[in-house]
């Protein structure tokens, strides 16, 4: 088992090992004062483990309740976090209750904004069960739901008390989902490491999870102490998300979060190459590594139809759009590009 302590405005420790699953109900008795705890989960992780994980945390003494919603974005909205509230209203909850998030990032997202509103804040335990939500969500407390016409709306951050991650959850995960999960895996590696873009072409992450887990995690424990709520140094984990999320929004959510974020990841090395950035090697190395693991490299859309949604969903700073563009593996900077030279870097 790998122990990883954050320190933010609340300090948490996350715990990566096979069968942690098994032993919640043991951990919420280490964080004292606690007596009802609401199992968060959506339709597909509750078949799957809702009954193990009830089943435990009951074993240990406390009372449970199950909150289990449709699976899916279109659930994280402000009628399920009511649902939930409500529920946890009626079931007399207090701020010395809790609430586990058993799930992918929908699910902590959503269980993660309802603890941090319900009465002012309850504890809530974050257990993902996504690959995505291993090395990403379930890290760094944001929160949120969406409104109709935006993602992540509403929300706050709000530190969980503990990460209780089970790499053996993620063997039922949907091959697409798992794929999506090694996009963001790979973006840490880009980011920050060659060592670990080694690692993760020499063994399918699927056959080391321990160790891309936690790689990935000591990674964005880096940006989230440095920067908790997010007005500087996170910047960097949006590598491939600028252009990734135009793409999502241009296919109308056909293209899944990951593949976008991999075609966003490998056109802005195509336009470092093209703006003296980055080599030719480095940007077959990123194509090769996405290629590998399954993902698109490929951008459909014009750079016209790009930047127009990129203008209308990103927040210029003094009228540039930060770019954040790989220099060589291992190393990325942010650019401040001008609305009128986006043409130079985008569409690629
Ligand atoms: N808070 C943050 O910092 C942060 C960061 C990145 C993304 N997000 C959010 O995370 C969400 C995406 O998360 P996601 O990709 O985990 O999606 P998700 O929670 O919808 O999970 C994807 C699918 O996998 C299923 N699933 C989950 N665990 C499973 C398992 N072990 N076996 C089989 N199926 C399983 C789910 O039911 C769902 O159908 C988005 O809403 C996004 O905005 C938040
Ligand atoms: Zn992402």
């Amino acid at each position: 088992m790998i122990n990883i302590d954050i320190k933010n405005s609340g300090s948490y420790t996350v715990k990566i090992g096979s069968g942690l699953l098994d032993t919640i109900g043991e951990e919420i008795k280490v964080l004292g004062k606690v007596s009802k705890v609401c199992i968060v989960t959506d339709s597909n992780v509750s078949d799957l483990y809702g009954g193990r994980v009830s089943e435990n945390i009951k074993a240990a003494g406390f009372d449970t309740c199950n909150f289990v919603f449709p699976f899916g974005e279109q659930s994280k909205n402000l009628n399920v976090y009511r649902d939930l509230v409500e529920m946890l209203c009626e079931n007399r909850f207090t701020r010395s209750d809790l609430i586990v998030a058993l799930g992918g990032g929908v699910v902590g997202d959503l269980a993660g904004f309802a603890a941090a509103t319900f009465q002012r804040g309850i504890r809530y335990i974050q257990v993902p069960t996504t690959l995505l939500a291993a090395v990403d969500s379930s890290v760094g407390g944001k929160t949120a739901v969406d409104l109709t016409n935006g993602k992540n709306q509403v929300g706050c951050f709000y530190q969980p008390s503990l990460v209780l991650c089970d790499p053996d959850t993620l063997a039922t995960l949907p091959e697409e989902q798992y794929r999506c999960g090694c996009a963001e895996v790979i973006k840490y590696a880009i980011l920050r490491s060659r060592e670990f873009y080694d690692d993760l072409m020499k063994l399918p992450a699927s056959e080391q999870l321990e160790h891309v887990i936690s790689t990935c995690v000591e990674m964005k424990k880096l940006y989230v102490q440095e920067d908790e709520f997010d007005t500087g140094a996170r910047m960097f984990l949006n590598l491939g998300h600028t252009i990734g999320h135009a793409v999502e929004t241009l296919s109308s959510y056909t293209t899944l979060h990951g593949q976008a974020v991999a075609i966003g990841m490998a056109s802005i090395a195509r336009s470092a190459v093209h703006n003296g950035i980055c080599s030719e090697k480095t940007l077959s190395d990123i194509l090769a590594i996405l290629e590998k693991y399954g993902l698109p490299t490929e951008n459909p859309y014009p750079a016209a139809d790009i930047i127009k949604v990129m203008l209308s969903d990103k927040k210029l700073i003094g009228g540039n759009l930060n770019l954040i563009v790989p220099e060589e593996i291992g190393k990325c900077k942010i650019v401040a590009v001008k609305t009128e030279e986006l043409e130079r870097w985008v569409g690629f």
